[in-house]
């Protein structure tokens, strides 16, 4: 048995969403969101489902706030849902919404629990899709005083801001591969939808400061680690162009590049922007964009294996998403690749030198069900955060400044388009009863908290 000890001021956290866990879907003055409209058409999710009761966490937080801290979970990161602070998306702010969140922020700091909030999980205010969601730039704006009203609200008490959850997922999964909410088929969209992100942060980012004074902020990506299937030119630009299309493309502008060169030639060549190249680009956005964070958010699931060519299952992106076949999968279909944690958050420390690192999302789906005595045995999903807690401290062994991590997710919720089909918590969620059961591996992971050390067979 090897003992790996990590520094005494590490994060240990747990995380959700709103839209994920919350459901009172129309309560107190919630307006409907885009993943409301989403999920109640038909065929876009999965198993049909919808988050109108999801965990019921509205009603229950407080009973949630107490199994955090039954589990040593210190850290909680959660989201704010915009359509119940401000449901016409701009304008007027509806009190009983933003107050839902000062009570689950009190009842945390009273049970030592610190809050990193998220101000945008995915769940944009229907209206404001109505005029197009972020393809436009209003929308930006209209986050901007979102923000604004959120951390007034609550920058007291609140220390770290998280402005936006994967703009990678929040505009090319959404706009262009159609996969979430608002379910578009549109590069342009998708383009012009990642560049309103990335603004509405970088203009976030000095209003939450002025608001909460002595606060953190920074922005959450979800990275994949990229490489060639063999080391073929074709595979090697496979790897490139996805590279660019899923890290480099919001990485390099945060960090005060421009978006990348290479993309953006190869989206004029493909024709998804015009000859004259990114034209919702205005003077200023660059400088804007790059505003100094005091961390970066890494979600870490899977690495991506590319090989180039055309196959039917991938028509939105010309290449092949190609994973290696003899490898561990989740339920979700994920590779399980503990170092690729190590290998993506060692290469933005080397490339990007961010001041800070958070791991603010990593964890696995696996359905496990409670046994006849009521126990979940997850004993892949222990050993899944188990390797990647490794890969974390290797990296952090190399000189990464990882200051936190945080599990996806503190208990089952609504996994978007697969719905209630994939199981990501360390606690189990009956849906009928609404009882939460920790697995085995929230009880391990309260022991890796309390040791502050991982054991390794
Ligand atoms: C991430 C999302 C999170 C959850 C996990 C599995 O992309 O941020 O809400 O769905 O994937």
């Amino acid at each position: 048995m090897t003992i790996i000890r990590f520094p005494n001021e590490f994060a240990w956290g747990a995380a959700t969403s709103s839209y994920q866990i919350e459901g009172a879907a129309t309560e107190d003055g919630r307006s409907e969101s885009i993943w409301d409209r989403f999920s109640k058409t038909p065929g876009k999710v999965e198993d049909g489902t919808n988050g109108d009761v999801a965990c019921d966490h509205y009603h229950r937080f407080r009973d949630d706030v107490a199994l955090l801290k039954s589990l040593g979970i210190k850290h909680y990161r959660f989201s704010v849902a915009w359509p119940r602070v401000i449901p016409t998306g701009r304008g007027k702010v509806n009190q009983a919404g933003l107050d839902f969140y000062g009570r689950l922020v009190d009842a945390l700091l009273e049970a030592g629990i610190e809050p990193y909030v998220t101000l945008y999980h995915w769940d944009l205010p229907q209206v404001l899709q109505d005029e197009g969601g972020w393809a436009r730039r209003p929308t930006a704006e209209a986050f901007v005083d979102y923000s604004r009203v959120v951390a007034r609200a609550l920058g007291d008490r609140v220390k770290k801001w998280i402005t936006h959850n994967e703009p990678w997922c929040a505009s090319m999964l959404s706009y262009w591969e159609g996969r979430h909410a608002p379910g578009l088929k549109d590069y342009r969209a998708a383009l012009a939808a990642s560049h309103h992100l990335l603004l509405s942060h970088g203009l976030a980012v000095p209003v939450i400061r002025a608001e909460s004074p002595g606060s953190e902020v920074g922005i959450t990506l979800n990275l994949t680690p990229t490489e060639p299937a063999s080391p073929s030119a074709a595979d090697h630009d496979a790897a490139r162009h996805f590279d660019g299309y899923f890290n480099r493309w919001f990485l390099d502008p945060l960090f005060g590049h421009h978006y990348p060169a290479d993309m953006v030639a190869d989206h004029i060549a493909a024709g998804h922007l015009p000859p004259e190249g990114f034209t919702e680009v205005k003077p200023g956005d660059l400088e804007a964009i790059a505003a100094k964070c005091d961390f970066l958010g890494i979600n870490y699931y899977n690495r991506t294996v590319m090989r180039s060519g055309k196959v039917p299952e991938a028509q939105n992106e010309p290449r092949t998403v190609f994973l290696a076949p003899e490898k561990e999968w989740t339920d979700m279909g994920w590779e399980v690749h503990a170092n690729g944690l190590r290998d993506i958050l060692t290469r933005v420390h080397l490339e990007y030198r961010p001041r800070k690192i958070y791991v603010t999302e990593n964890g696995a789906s696996y359905a496990t069900a409670p046994g006849p005595d009521g126990r979940v045995k997850d004993e892949k999903r222990l050993a899944f955060l188990r390797d990647h807690f490794v890969a974390a401290h290797r990296a952090m062994e190399s000189g990464v400044p990882l200051a936190g991590y945080f599990v996806w997710s503190l208990m089952d919720n609504f996994e978007w388009d697969r719905g209630y089909s994939q199981r990501f918590g360390i606690v189990w969620v009956d849906y009928k009863t609404q009882q939460r059961i920790p697995k085995d591996s929230a009880l391990w992971y309260r022991g890796v908290i309390a040791e502050n050390a991982v054991s390794v067979p």
